[in-house]
């Protein structure tokens, strides 16, 4: 078993280069299997989700090949098993994806129930009540969705809650539906955005992604497209996290400054000096910062998805922080490990309540889930003495050559293999 052994202290100094994003990549994969052609998808970030799931694909009959380490072919062409009920479909949430896609053009599917990340419950009712709306019959039984429809229709869909995968399942299948559906409350996170502008250079005709009323025009037929898939606002900002807790200067480069709006503000608010140019944030920091207070929301709000990595700072911030977790029920399973590190931190219900301490002390940690394990190497690696790791399968799900990257910028982080 792997594990990642970290010497904190080192103040990080250099260019972190981001990889694609992965809650974008892994919608666009899916979505290349409605075009019947052939797909070119450039800037994939080279993780485990993303093998997973051309694993899943070539195993449905698509050929889906790597080009290079960062690009996949992948031809849909052929005949399509529309059931994915195998291994692979279960390890990964956004296989999920598989049902909107292969709904929109087949008009049936058969899909195991998503695994990924536990953070508590993680229900798919939106995705089922959107694709009900649009004319498709749903049954869940034994752990795997199955939907049909003679046809689909264009509908109205009010989201109860803004919701990232809901939203882009009912874009696909609403592509190829007959007439206009029309999403309310859409989520509007840079992914679905992109998901969106991928559909439409294969043919879709989809107004209006990335604010919350999405419209789609259903065609009859969507055809190959080149697209390279936008920076992953995610790791860039985990790796802004981390200079900001190590200090030193950073310029995380090939990402959109904008999507890091939410971020920059609040390092800013804490004492970090940052700088914005056209495709890059720098960021420096003297490591010792002020608190503050976090509520996550949807976009463009503060992610959750940068939620317990910015808990991992707070907790070496001067004074008490508050952190709000709006999303997720149950998204401090992490907190335990902090603990572990000598963070001070009380939660009741989705409330976080964290006391600075001067330094953490290296420790044993294990990562419960892929952000959590990103704050622990945040974590870690301004942590005074060794860190070990274990548990990195989740890390390596969402973050590419982690180790180094920041051995790049002058982290002191091994890769070990304990056996
Ligand atoms: C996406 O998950 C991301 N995953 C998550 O990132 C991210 O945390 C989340 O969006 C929120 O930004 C992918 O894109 C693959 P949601 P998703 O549907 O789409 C409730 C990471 O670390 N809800 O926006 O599954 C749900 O319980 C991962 O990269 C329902 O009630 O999240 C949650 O409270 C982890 N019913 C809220 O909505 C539903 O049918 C938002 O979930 C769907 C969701």
């Amino acid at each position: 078993m792997e594990k990642l052994v970290i010497t904190g202290g080192k103040r990080l100094n250099g260019d972190v280069f981001i990889s694609g994003a992965k809650n974008a990549a892994v919608a666009i994969i899916p979505a290349a299997i409605m075009s019947g052609g052939v797909c070119i998808i450039e800037n994939l970030p080279n993780i485990e989700d993303v093998a997973s799931l051309r694993s899943t694909l070539n195993k449905m009959g698509a050929v889906c090949e790597y080009v290079d380490k960062h690009t996949l072919k992948i031809d849909s062409s052929g005949n399509i098993n529309t059931s994915a009920v195998f291994e692979e479909v279960r390890k990964i949430r956004a296989s999920y994806y598989l049902l909107g896609a292969l709904l929109g053009k087949y008009k049936k599917a058969e899909v195991a129930m998503p695994g990924g990340c536990n953070f508590g419950t993680r229900p798919i009712d939106l995705h089922l009540k959107g694709f009900k709306l649009l004319g498709a019959k749903v049954n869940v039984s034994n752990g795997i969705v199955t939907l049909s429809a003679e046809h689909l229709k264009g509908a109205q869909i009010y989201m109860d809650q803004v919701s990232v995968g809901a939203t882009i399942n009912i874009m696909l299948a609403a592509s190829m539906a007959e007439g206009t559906t029309i999403i309310e409350n859409a989520a509007k996170e840079p992914h679905v955005v992109d998901t969106a502008n991928f559909l439409n250079m294969m043919g879709a005709n989809i107004k209006g992604a990335g604010t919350d009323i999405i419209r789609i025009r259903g065609v009859k037929e969507l055809h190959g497209a080149e697209y390279t898939i936008i920076p992953d606002q995610i790791e860039a900002g985990t790796y802004m996290i981390a200079a900001a807790m190590a200090g030193g200067d950073v310029t995380v480069r090939n990402i959109i400054p904008k999507h890091m709006d939410s971020l920059t503000a609040k390092l800013a608010e804490m004492g970090v000096e940052i700088e914005k140019n056209d495709d890059s944030i720098r960021v420096i920091s003297s490591g010792q910062l002020e608190g503050a207070n976090i509520k996550t929301m949807s976009y463009p709000g503060f992610p959750t998805d940068l939620q317990p990595q910015m808990t991992a700072l707070l907790s070496g911030c001067h004074g008490i922080s508050v952190v709000t977790e709006n999303v997720w029920d149950n998204r401090y399973q992490y907190v335990d490990e902090l603990r572990q590190l000598g963070a001070r931190i009380t939660v009741e219900s989705r409330v976080a309540m964290i006391q600075g301490v001067e330094r953490l002390k290296g420790a044993k940690v294990s990562a419960t889930d892929l952000r959590a394990g990103a704050a622990m190497v945040v974590a870690g690696l301004s942590a005074e003495g060794v860190t070990e790791i274990d548990n990195i399968k989740y890390i390596d799900r969402g973050y590419e050559d982690i180790e180094e990257k920041l051995s790049n910028i002058g982290a002191d982080i091994k890769r070990v293999n304990e056996d």
